[in-house]
């Protein structure tokens, strides 16, 4: 996080907090999020996009993808930074609302929506919803006609585009569980537009997560222009939605483009596609997760033990040296899931020991339970240091589990020399709570 600073011991604080204060007051593992940082990035990331779309004669709309990361806190926070809130799930909107977030500032996601998460988003007058298959038309209307509403949606089409770090992948066919195709998208808004419970807002598409440039986006915008441009023969299509997963750099190997840039250079292309076919510019939507939270968060491990393994490498045998922490694959999934590569820092105290190559492992049962795979620590790295993983603000609360009996860490927002926790940290207690045993009445 930006406020990150060392002290004249070496000692790290974060948002004006020094981390063994926050380490001694929660424990560890501890998420502890920059909340400075946090807001100026969602500024940031929605004037990226705001004033491309003005450079371009047009308006966006841009939502914060709470999967990513929510609790009512951020939900309140992305809000007053302008943002909406996309949800993908009944439970993700029950947390937008506590927050106090209007229904009308939302959107709602998913391929499998039950009845009840229709009903209710639906009943509470949310924003969008984003229809995810033909099926879905009627089951929305359905809905809204009886309660005398009119339901503003988007369809979800797959553009073929596929699209990680700097690489995209486009195909003709698509087998993913995803949206419909962009042939079945005519007949499919000729139902919507038949409806009197639904109006057609455009259709919308994400093409994955993590990508670092803007050509993706641009070649995917191009195939649902093309779509976009015939559905307006036959009635207005306001906007288009073309979704999240703009980047972050994890590592200093990463070099994802600035957020100001790729606004620029994927507004811009629409804008001068939609010149060339004589369109209109619609108004864009855009849904970043990642690229707003990931940065504003670092976990804080305690160090466990420590032990040098010897091990085959190219030039003959070579040491290992593992440090363990007291989390893991229960607080941080990506490793384990993606390969995901992550940094490490001491942050207790500075050392002048050379660096060594270790690997951080988990404390869990699973030889795959590593929460970073290489960097360098001081030689002297020793139990009870304090490590700090940074940009684990995205998907790792989220996808955080008590595999092994792991309580869930808390989260705890820093800022100005205050710590507050925003998510409470499962205790012992916890872990039983939800056993009911066998033997009952
Ligand atoms: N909109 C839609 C429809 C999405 O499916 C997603 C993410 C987003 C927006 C936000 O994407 P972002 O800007 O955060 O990249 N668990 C994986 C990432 C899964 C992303 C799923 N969809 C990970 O940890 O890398």
């Amino acid at each position: 996080p930006s406020s990150a600073v060392r002290d004249g011991d070496g000692a790290v604080w974060i948002g004006g907090v020094p981390v063994a204060e926050l380490a001694e007051r929660f424990g560890t593992p501890l998420y502890v999020m920059d909340r400075a940082h946090l807001r100026d990035r969602a500024d940031e990331v929605a004037s990226a996009f705001r004033e491309a779309a003005e450079r371009h004669g047009t308006s966006v709309h841009v939502y914060y993808a709470g999967k990513a990361f929510l609790s009512t806190a951020v939900a309140g926070w992305m809000n007053a930074a302008g943002l909406r809130i996309d949800v993908c799930s009944g439970g993700e909107f029950a947390v937008a609302r506590a927050a106090g977030v209007d229904p009308a500032d939302c959107g709602f996601h998913g391929n499998n929506k039950s009845d009840r998460e229709i009903a209710e988003a639906v009943e509470s007058g949310i924003g969008a919803i984003v229809l995810d298959s033909a099926e879905e038309v009627g089951r929305v209307a359905d809905v809204a006609e009886r309660l005398g509403r009119v339901q503003p949606v988007r369809l979800r089409v797959n553009s073929g585009v596929h699209a990680h770090t700097h690489e995209f992948l486009a195909t003709a066919h698509e087998d993913q569980k995803f949206g419909v195709t962009l042939a079945e998208a005519p007949a499919i808004v000729a139902e919507v537009r038949s409806r009197p419970g639904l109006s057609f807002l455009g259709l919308h598409c994400h093409i994955g997560s993590q990508i670092f440039g803007a050509e993706g986006f641009s070649e995917s915008a191009s195939r649902l222009l093309d779509v976009h441009e015939r559905l307006l023969a036959d009635g207005p299509v306001p906007e288009l939605n073309l979704g999240g997963g703009f980047g972050v750099a994890y590592t200093s190997s990463d070099s994802p483009t600035p957020i100001a840039d790729l606004a620029e250079a994927i507004i811009g292309d629409v804008a001068e596609q939609c010149a060339r076919r004589g369109i209109p510019v619609p108004v864009l939507a855009f849904e970043p997760g990642r690229s707003v939270i990931a940065q504003s968060t670092v976990t804080l491990y305690e160090t466990g033990t420590v032990k040098d393994v010897e091990v085959d490498a190219p030039g003959g045998p070579a040491r290992r040296r593992y440090v363990s922490v007291d989390g893991g694959m229960s607080d941080n999934a990506r490793p384990a899931l993606y390969g995901a590569d992550y940094a490490v820092r001491v942050l207790s105290r500075a050392s002048a020991e050379d660096a060594v190559l270790v690997r951080i492992a988990g404390k869990h049962c699973e030889s795959g339970d590593i929460v970073v795979d290489a960097d360098y620590l001081p030689g002297d790295v020793r139990r009870g240091d304090l490590l700090g993983v940074p940009v684990t603000g995205a998907y790792c609360w989220e996808l955080s589990s008590n595999y092994n009996f792991l309580p869930r860490p808390a989260v705890v927002a820093v800022e100005d020399g205050r710590a507050r926790v925003i998510v409470r940290g499962e205790t012992a207690d916890d872990l039983l709570a939800r056993d009911a045993g066998w033997d009952q009445e």
